[in-house]
């Protein structure tokens, strides 16, 4: 197995309260990973200091062998590191289908790829026949026309995931992709996640809560606590680690 993307002793401080504290992360090729770990322990920002949108205060990001950690968070995404946030962020008041053309347009453009100036993208058949196909990849095919803003939740969520599968990233981060789901939303985003990776082939990394996504998706886990890993392996060990049970998992853990 190789690893794609290598995290070492990663330090982050905001002001002066350390929130990583030397965190190791290794990436498989294809993998499925999951970050775990309570509210607060400092997942979000681990993510931040991966995709480049806050600077890390010390260690090193290897991404297929080349350092990363001094890049800014565009050239790490033109180097194929994707990712969608906890709470969604998609053009509001585009459509959804003008959310997916203006994001093959960027793709297009960080490609080198001749569209215009930016100001008078005029989206050929191509691109808006490629944008259809992928709000249908996701269930959208019927949203289409509709303003991201007035999406559900669910879609909104879905509609990020196509954005940044629209860019074609090698890694895709996705950061609590079922928060504030239904439990059939969650199912069906699993299966969905499931059905894109196949197909794709993509390393993903997740942050979850939810136990069942995990196990229904990962095939490596990381435990998180205050700024460190205490535990990592396939999510079955991860489950039966006594110190991930003491300070995580607890009732739940127990009872499983
Ligand atoms: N921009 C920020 N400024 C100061 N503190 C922050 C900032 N972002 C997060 N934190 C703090 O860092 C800690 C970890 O937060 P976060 O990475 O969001 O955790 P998680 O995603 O695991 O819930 C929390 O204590 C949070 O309050
Ligand atoms: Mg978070």
């Amino acid at each position: 197995m190789t690893v794609i993307l290598e995290a070492r002793d990663i330090r982050k401080s905001y002001g002066a309260v350390p929130i990583l504290k030397g965190v190791d992360l290794d990436l498989t090729r294809g993998g499925t990973h999951a970050l775990i770990g309570p509210n607060g322990a400092g997942k979000t920002t681990l993510f931040k200091v991966l995709t480049g949108e806050t600077p890390a205060n010390g260690g090193s990001v290897r991404f297929s062998g080349k350092e990363i950690v001094k890049l800014p968070a565009f050239r790490r995404v033109q180097q194929g590191i994707g990712r969608t946030f906890q709470v969604a962020r998609v053009f509001m008041e585009m459509t959804a289908l003008e959310n997916i053309m203006v994001t093959i347009e960027r793709r297009m453009r960080m490609a080198g790829e001749k569209v215009g100036v930016w100001y008078d993208f005029r989206p050929s058949p191509a691109v808006r026949k490629e944008a259809m196909i992928r709000l249908s990849e996701v269930g959208l095919e019927n949203r289409a026309e509709t303003e991201a803003r007035y999406l559900s939740h669910g879609d909104k969520k879905r509609l990020e995931l196509s954005l940044s599968l629209t860019l074609e990233p090698e890694i895709l981060m996705l950061d609590e992709p079922t928060a504030g789901m239904s439990q059939s939303d969650r199912h069906e985003t699993v299966a969905l996640l499931k059905r894109l990776k196949a197909e794709r082939g993509f390393t993903m990394l997740m942050t979850e809560h939810d136990m069942d996504v995990v196990f229904g998706l990962a095939d490596a886990a990381m435990v998180l606590n205050y700024g460190e890993i205490i535990a990592c392996g396939t999510p079955e060990a991860v489950r039966r680690d006594p110190l991930v049970r003491e300070v995580y998992l607890g009732q739940e853990a127990t009872s499983a």
